[in-house]
Order: structure tokens, then C-alpha cells, then sequence
């Protein structure tokens, strides 16, 4: 893996990068299309890109979609030495650089995330992929892109269930890595997000710590683990809705319930405290929408769990933390611990 810049508030570099290859490509969808490009625009210079156009939102996220991507590559003549630019939120980012690292063996990316959760957390770290078979990004790779661009300009556009949905990656950095985010996290105002500095601080924070974990282990072996605290009941969540719910709930929402049951478990294995579990559950219950998670469905829940990618020697793999600010990886837990898990979210 490669080591590349992440550019902050500075487009200052982009078109020097972009004008050495030899064609440029740039995905967005409808939505990134309306808000994201215009802004982009103001930056740019070169001669001519060639737009990709695909339908936003994590049920596009598939091989039908790649299918499209491809072909629009090949009939538009990208060579190896063309340029994939990702314009959007995780969807675009994990499936655009999945697109550009599997067409031709492999062209470069770069990233310009334009949603909270892609720039703190999905453009960092090449973590590439799509869904498969309803299972999130069940196909995929590791590849790094060339650069990343975040801009707070793009938060203008993002209403407020995609700043939560962002916000809930925040709050996992600061409960895995540094119990002084936490303090700051939980103080920060977030009815008055139209200040775009404040949360450009929170994305500042974040992708340092994202990118300093991702640089030590960047496959995923060791200390990255860390990373996945609150994903292995939040993607099998996140999932469920998406397969069940006619207004599903975003990546963060989901995970933002994974973040209270696994701290649950947190408490009931690793000497979490109970005021810990206390504060941290009220902090997240504060802030987000209650989900309604019929007992009928844990069964259904867990199966999902036991296809997580995570999962090593046939058991679900979780990690956890000890207290704010410290995780233990490879934990695992009976059905029965993760059913207690779900009763606690349901218990509030
Ligand atoms: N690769 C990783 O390490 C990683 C980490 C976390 C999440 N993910 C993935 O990221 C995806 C979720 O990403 P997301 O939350 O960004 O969702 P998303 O990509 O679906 O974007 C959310 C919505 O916001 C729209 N949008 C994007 N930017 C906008 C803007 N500035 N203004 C207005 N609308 C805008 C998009 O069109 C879309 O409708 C999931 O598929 C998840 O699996 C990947």
C-alpha cells in the first residue's frame, strides 16, 4: 500500500495530480451531480472529463451497477492510464474504487467525499467493495487511492439524518481511541451544524485517527479490528432494514445501535463500567431515532452475524472496549449474550 495525502479544505493540488493522466473520469449520481460537482467545478481545470452517471443509494451498490461503471469505461476508451475521481458518499467511493482497481488490472482513484460518513470514515483506508447476495460488501479488495480531497463545503447540501448518520463513525473513534474526543464529541452542539467549521474539527480528528490506525495494519490483521466496534450487530442491522423496511436506516443509524450492544457486551465481558455503558447509551439514545426491533427478529439478526465477513473459525468475531478510549479485538460471544445485547438497545 501506497502512502498518499489527504487534503483538507485545499483543492490547491488537484489539477496538477488529475492533468497527468491520460483521460479522466469522474463518478457521481443524481444527487452529487446537483450539489457536489458545482463545487468541484470552481477548482478544476483541464480540458475535458468524462461523467458516469449512476442512481444513488446503498441498493445500487452491486454488480449490475459495476456492470455499468465498466462499460461506460471501456466504450469511453479509458486506457491504464486513465483516472477514476469519486464524487460522493461511501456508495460511490467503496464501488467507484472497486470499479477503477478490477478495470484493466487497474486504474488510479482519487476520492472527494461529499457525505460526513465518507469523509471520516469510507474514503480513508481502501477498504473497496460492493453488497453480494444481500450480505454488504460481501465482494471486494484493498486499494488505496492517489489522494483524497474533503471539503466542509459539500456539508451545506446533507440534511440532518446524513450528518447523524456521519456523526456515529465520530462517536466509535472517540469510544475505541481517545476518551478526549469522547468529552469533546459529546459536547459539541449539534442542532447548530450550520457552523461547517465545528464538525470540519470533528473531521479533522476522525480522519487522523482513522488514517493512523489504517497506515499500521492496513489489512485488517491486527489493530484496524479496532475500527469495527459496533459493526458486526450494526451491519447485520443495517441490513435487516434494508431488506425489510420501506424507509430503511443509513450505514451510521445502524451502527449507532451496534455501538449501544456492543457496549453492552463490552460491560458484561471486558470490565466496561456500568457508568461507562450509562454514558455512552444515553449519548447515543439522545441523539438518535429509536429503531423498532421486534424480538421476533433477533434470530434473523444473528443469522446475518454468522455471514459477517469478520468472522473467524465459524464464530462471529466483535470487538470491544474496556473503557473510553480502549478496545480488546477478537472477542466472541454466545447467541444468548447477543440476544441479551438487543434486549438492552430495546430496553430504553
Ligand atoms: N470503505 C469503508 O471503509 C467504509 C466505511 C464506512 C462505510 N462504508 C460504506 O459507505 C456507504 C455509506 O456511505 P454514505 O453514508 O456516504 O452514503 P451514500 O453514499 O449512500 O450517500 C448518502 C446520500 O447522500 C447523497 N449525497 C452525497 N453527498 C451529498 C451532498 N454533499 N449533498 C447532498 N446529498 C449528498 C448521496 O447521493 C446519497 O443519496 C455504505 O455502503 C457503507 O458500507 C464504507
Amino acid at each position: 500500500m501506497e502512502k498518499y495525502n489527504i487534503y483538507l479544505n485545499d483543492f490547491s493540488s488537484i489539477n496538477k495530480l488529475i492533468n497527468s493522466y491520460s483521460s479522466i473520469f469522474l463518478l457521481l449520481d443524481q444527487n452529487t451531480e446537483k450539489y457536489c460537482l458545482p463545487i468541484l467545478q470552481k477548482y478544476l481545470d483541464v480540458k475535458s472529463i468524462n461523467l458516469i452517471k449512476i442512481n444513488s443509494g446503498e441498493e445500487n451498490k452491486n454488480i449490475d451497477t459495476c456492470c455499468h461503471i465498466w462499460k461506460q469505461l471501456s466504450e469511453l476508451k479509458a486506457d491504464r492510464k486513465s483516472l477514476m475521481i469519486n464524487l460522493g458518499g461511501g456508495v460511490i467511493g467503496d464501488m467507484g474504487g472497486f470499479c477503477a482497481s478490477t478495470f484493466k488490472r487497474g486504474i488510479d482513484f482519487i476520492n472527494i467525499p461529499t457525505t460526513l460518513l465518507s469523509q471520516v470514515d469510507a474514503s480513508i483506508g481502501g477498504k473497496l467493495g460492493i453488497d453480494f447476495d444481500n450480505l454488504k460488501n460481501q465482494i471486494g479488495l484493498f486499494n488505496d487511492p492517489k489522494a483524497i480531497f474533503i471539503s466542509n463545503e459539500f456539508f451545506k447540501t446533507l440534511d440532518s439524518r446524513q450528518i447523524l448518520s456521519g456523526y456515529a463513525e465520530i462517536i466509535k473513534h472517540g469510544l475505541i481511541l481517545d476518551s478526549d474526543y469522547w468529552q469533546l464529541i459529546k459536547k459539541t452542539d449539534l442542532s447548530n451544524m450550520n457552523n461547517l467549521d465545528t464538525l470540519m474539527d470533528l473531521v479533522k480528528r476522525s480522519v487522523e485517527l482513522k488514517h493512523q490506525v489504517v497506515l499500521q495494519d492496513p489489512l485488517e490483521k491486527n489493530i484496524r479490528k479496532s475500527l469495527n466496534f459496533g459493526h458486526t450487530i450494526g451491519h447485520a442491522i443495517e441490513t435487516f432494514s434494508l431488506m425489510n423496511d420501506t424507509v430503511p436506516l443509513l450505514h451510521g443509524e445502524s451502527i449507532a445501535i451496534g455501538l449501544i450492544c456492543e457496549s453492552y457486551l463490552s460491560y458484561v465481558s471486558n470490565n466496561l463500567s456500568k457508568n461507562e455503558l450509562n454514558e455512552i447509551t444515553n449519548f447515543i439514545n439522545s441523539i438518535y431515532k429509536k429503531y423498532n426491533l421486534q424480538e421476533i427478529n433477533y434470530n434473523k439478526i444473528i443469522d446475518l452475524m454468522s455471514n459477517d465477513k469478520k468472522n473467524e473459525d465459524n464464530n462471529i468475531n466483535f470487538t470491544c472496549i474496556n473503557k473510553i478510549g480502549s478496545f480488546v479485538i477478537n472477542q466472541n460471544f454466545s447467541n444468548h449474550e447477543i440476544i441479551d445485547s438487543l434486549h438492552y438497545y430495546n430496553s430504553f
